[in-house]
């Protein structure tokens, strides 16, 4: 199995109800490595730029809000099979049928606010990585 790397974002209710320590645990635990860390307060632009794909669909406006509403942490994360064990790690995108076990099913009740975003594909693994590491000023 390959090493890979994967982007991801713990996003603002993380920071704002003190769980960003209980998220790095599990990920470490996993024997995931982060090799990426860095608090962020994400603008439009950024946020169209991540989420080009869902820009044109009604629930944009609201997760940009929410995405906007505090800092967040972005992080890159290695380890093999890293997307795909992620993604795992991460739950379902609706946490009422996420793995009790996964961030999402431990911590988050609703879509909108789901606590925590892994890249897909390696294709956006690689874009969101060199989006975030080299383009987004702190
Ligand atoms: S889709 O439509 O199936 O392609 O969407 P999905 O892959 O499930 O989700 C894309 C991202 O949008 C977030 N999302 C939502 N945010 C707010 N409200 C609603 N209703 C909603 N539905 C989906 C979802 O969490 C995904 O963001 P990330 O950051 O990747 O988790």
């Amino acid at each position: 199995m390959a090493v890979e790397k994967t982007l991801v974002i713990l996003k603002p209710d993380a920071m704002e109800r003190g769980i960003v320590g209980e998220i790095i645990s599990m990920i470490e635990k996993k024997t995931f490595k982060i090799t990426y860390m860095a608090i962020k307060n994400l603008t439009d632009e950024d946020l169209e730029y991540h989420y080009a794909e869902h820009k044109d669909k009604p629930f944009f406006p609201s997760l940009a809000s929410y995405m906007k509403r505090g800092p967040v942490v972005v992080m890159v994360v290695e380890g093999e099979n890293a997307i795909k064990g992620f993604r795992k790690l991460t739950g379902a995108t609706d946490p009422m049928e996420a793995d009790n076990g996964s961030i999402r099913g431990r911590f988050a009740l609703t879509k909108d606010e789901n606590i925590v975003h892994a890249s897909d594909s390696p294709e956006s693994a690689q874009r969101e990585s060199d989006f975030f590491v080299k383009n987004i000023k702190a």
